[in-house]
């Protein structure tokens, strides 16, 4: 007998990519679990309720973050959980008046962080000269983002919402002074950790099809433009839908990287890395 396509199988693959699931989804293993329902189902929340978060909710996501792959287990980062609505009002300023940073009851920000293993080097009588380079600038952001993801995908699969804040990196060395943070720590993203405001509903965003990212043996797609003009269309439909101004994705996308000033200030990057204690050699 065919297997069945559940309806909830057809609606989280609709969601997401505007199209009818692949027959085969409805027999593979890793489709039935409750985690890929969960990560279908992400969408980003920027309106939270006040209300405060269960007792021990952070610390289960931080156990989670940790549970993550880590580069040789070198653990390169730390977060600090901000809730003092003063200090959550101050982020929301540095990262662009970001209005969810202060509403959320809780902000993450999310550290690359060598500078413990310094300490670790300098407490066990060894050099530690392989953290000026640049290799270990792009482990500690890796292990950070993998971690931070960990935690995303527990938070949301307990019903809370979050979205990531990369405004954080608009200005690095005032991050590190509102934190204390020693040299070779570098706040990489925050996140808004909160109860989804059900009057502002999030809903879920069109992807990329998938033949434009999954590749086969080799790098290459035939047909690039018309899928992306595709993608267009379908989140075009999805602007509309949501009563946002019509856009096309592909030149929404083109602008942002048009010209250095699309950076928003964050053309410094290299020399607030190396301001913070990352040589970057
Ligand atoms: C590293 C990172 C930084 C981000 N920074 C911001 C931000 O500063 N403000 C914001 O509102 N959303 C931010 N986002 C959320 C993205 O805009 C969002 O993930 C994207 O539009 C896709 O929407 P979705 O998450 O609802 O699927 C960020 C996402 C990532 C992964």
């Amino acid at each position: 007998m065919e297997p069945v396509m559940t309806d909830r199988l057809t609606t989280l693959w609709q969601q997401r990519y505007r199209t009818a699931p692949p027959p085969e989804l409805a027999e593979t293993p890793a489709a039935q679990t409750d985690i890929f329902d969960s990560l279908l189902t992400h969408r980003s929340v920027r309106a939270y309720l006040p209300d405060t978060l269960p007792e021990g909710t952070i610390e289960a996501a931080v156990a989670a973050a940790q549970s993550a792959p880590s580069s040789s287990n070198l653990q390169a980062w730390s977060v600090v959980a901000l809730r003092d609505p003063g200090r959550r009002a101050r982020f929301s300023e540095l990262c662009g008046n970001q209005a969810h940073i202060a509403q959320a009851p809780v902000f993450l920000v999310w550290l690359a962080d060598l500078s413990r293993l310094e300490r670790v080097a300098s407490a066990s009588g060894q050099g530690h000269e392989a953290l000026d380079y640049t290799e270990l600038t792009l482990l500690a952001a890796i292990d950070t983002a993998l971690a931070a993801q960990n935690a995303v995908a527990t938070l949301e699969a307990a019903g809370l919402g979050t979205v990531y804040i990369g405004g954080l990196r608009n200005h690095p060395e005032e991050v590190a002074r509102e934190l204390g943070l020693p040299a070779r720590c570098i706040g990489v993203f925050g996140l808004c950790v909160g109860y989804p405001d059900p009057s502002r509903p999030a809903s879920v965003k069109p992807r990329l099809p998938q033949p434009v990212v999954l590749h086969h043996e080799h790098y290459g797609v035939a047909d690039e433009a018309s899928l992306i003009a595709l993608h267009d269309a379908r989140d075009g439909d999805f602007q509309k839908e949501q009563g946002l101004p019509p856009r096309l994705w592909s030149e929404t996308m083109a602008a942002r990287i048009a010209t250095r000033a699309a950076l928003h200030g964050r053309d410094t990057i290299l020399s607030s890395l190396r301001a913070l204690g990352f040589p970057m050699k």
